[in-house]
């Protein structure tokens, strides 16, 4: 590994080496928050997927654990250990993944020694050993699972050619042995855009069924509270070589079937927040975690000798409008170490200086005219050539308004992707607006009204680091600017795992 390398974040969990793909088995036993993930230690490319593991006891800083499941030699995932999920099998910790074989993925089973260091894999693996009959299945893989009216319960993500994506619903006594129950939903093959990033794929992977705690303030005095019980379906919208987007419906979860009422987007990053898998910690917080992949060359990653990082873990609530509200937990904060303030002031077109640095926490609040933009800089240089621009517009007539990220001139490297990302942001009567962003060399999360970005930005000079705010069009009042330099949750690179 370089030994200064500018675009490893350091405040967000990256594997020691190697290639790091989607979140898996997320949970917190006995206290301790474990967090495994898609893997290959020997190179930063995708192959022969392993778990990886790590843990934690505040959710920002992490140990590495020994690797969890590697491929086996032979047998039913001896080309890779894909995604699954943790379960607590009355006291057993029982991780389910799809094991790879050849083009196929099947579900197996492995339980963990108590520290959930060591796995066994079950003899009896894979524990469901073909597709549904009758179904014309165009992929099988990643799993959820849950207990329900003592049986488990379990989705695989799949997608049924020519109809579109789905998530086939199964369940069990034991874990072992599974009743295919019918598919929970079926997506639309032909609905949405793949630019517009709504498009539900021809494959759901990694899905996700969990009811969202309200937001505060959802269920009281706003005029529009939601009062009937809200479940979500999130999953991950996949094209071979087309798309990789994450999105969820909105509706309610009916034992059998999934009644949707909407459809909306998790991310408006789309592939630089993929496959995120979430979990219940023992407060009942609802946590996601997701995997923000790499935009630059397979060649720049070997050259790195690593890829992929880990999302912060976010907070997912239901807003008062029956969407799901994003924030980093607040442990984050805890990372925080040197501040600077900026007091009340109308914003000009003048940029205002929020500080340097390549890793940061910014907390902006305003207050938007209708028909007003401001820009927020971000990973400036100081002759300005490289530079992320994150926009955000307030409509000019009704409710509503978008963030747009520029990346056109993040970086002078012309490898790297830099074609722009946006969204709609809530912007209620009172024109605020609420903007968390965190920077981490090459890894950006932005949060405008709950609402998520992330991507990922390879500035080429050691100076593109100044953040600024300025006026577009309109006016604008800042009510508060705060930012904060971010401790290293690393010591610098680790060693590949012996
Ligand atoms: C999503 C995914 C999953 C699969 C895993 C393989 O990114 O493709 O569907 O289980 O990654 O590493």
């Amino acid at each position: 590994l370089a030994e200064a390398d500018r675009h490893r974040p350091r405040f967000h969990f990256v594997s020691p080496a190697g290639w790091l793909n989607d979140p898996n088995g997320l949970t917190q036993w006995q206290g301790t928050y474990h967090l495994f993930y898609q893997y290959n230690p020997t190179s930063a490319l995708h192959h022969r997927i392993h778990w990886g593991h790590a843990t934690s006891t505040d959710l920002v800083t992490w140990t590495d654990r020994p690797v969890a499941l590697v491929p086996g030699d032979d047998g039913p995932d001896r080309d890779g250990c894909w995604s699954g999920v943790l379960v607590d099998d009355d006291g057993t910790p029982t991780i389910l993944y799809s094991g790879r074989h050849g083009d196929r993925e099947l579900p197996c089973v492995a339980t963990g020694s108590a520290d959930l260091d060591t796995w066994t894999k079950d003899p009896g693996n894979p524990v469901i050993d073909g597709y549904p009959e009758g179904l014309e299945l165009t992929a099988y893989r990643d799993h959820c699972v849950w207990r329900e009216n003592g049986r488990w319960r379990q989705l695989v993500g799949s997608g049924i050619a020519g109809r579109g994506g789905t998530a086939l619903l199964y369940d069990s006594d034991d874990l072992r042995t599974w009743r295919f129950v019918g598919p929970l939903l079926t997506g639309d093959a032909t609905r949405g855009t793949v630019e517009g990033g709504d498009w539900t794929g021809t494959m759901w992977e990694c899905v996700d069924l969990f009811r969202p705690p309200l937001a505060e303030g959802a269920d009281g005095g706003t005029g529009h509270a939601v009062t009937d019980p809200v479940d979500v379906l999130v999953f991950s919208a996949w094209d071979e070589g087309v798309t990789h987007h994450p999105l969820y419906w909105t509706g309610r979860y009916r034992g059998d079937s999934f009644e949707p009422s909407a459809l909306h987007r998790l991310d408006y990053g789309g592939r630089y927040f993929y496959a995120p898998q979430s979990f219940r910690d023992s407060a009942g917080r609802r946590i996601v975690f997701g995997w923000l992949q790499e935009g630059r060359t397979d060649e720049a990653m070997v050259a790195a000798g690593w890829s992929g990082v880990m999302s912060l873990p976010r907070l997912v609530t239901l807003g008062p409008d029956g969407l799901l509200v994003q924030a980093p937990v607040p442990e984050v904060a805890s990372l925080r170490a040197e501040e600077e303030r900026h007091a009340a002031q109308e914003l000009t077109a003048d940029p205002l200086s929020l500080g340097s640095g390549d890793q940061r926490d910014l907390e902006v609040s305003l207050v938007l005219d209708p028909g007003t933009a401001i820009e927020l800089a971000l990973a400036t240089t100081p002759d300005g050539t490289e530079t992320t621009v994150l926009q955000v517009i307030r409509a000019d007539r009704g409710e509503g308004g978008t963030i747009t990220l520029d990346r056109s001139r993040s970086s002078l490297d012309p490898s790297v992707d830099a074609s722009p990302r946006s969204g709609s942001v809530p912007v209620g009567d009172d024109g605020a607006v609420s903007l968390r962003v965190l920077v981490d060399h090459s890894a950006l999360e932005v949060f405008a009204n709950g609402r998520a970005l992330t991507a990922r930005t390879y500035p080429t000079s050691a100076d593109a680091r100044r953040a600024s705010l300025r006026l577009v069009a309109g006016s604008a009042r800042l009510v508060r600017a705060t930012s904060w330099t971010m401790r290293d949750t690393w010591p610098g690179p680790r060693p590949l795992y012996p």
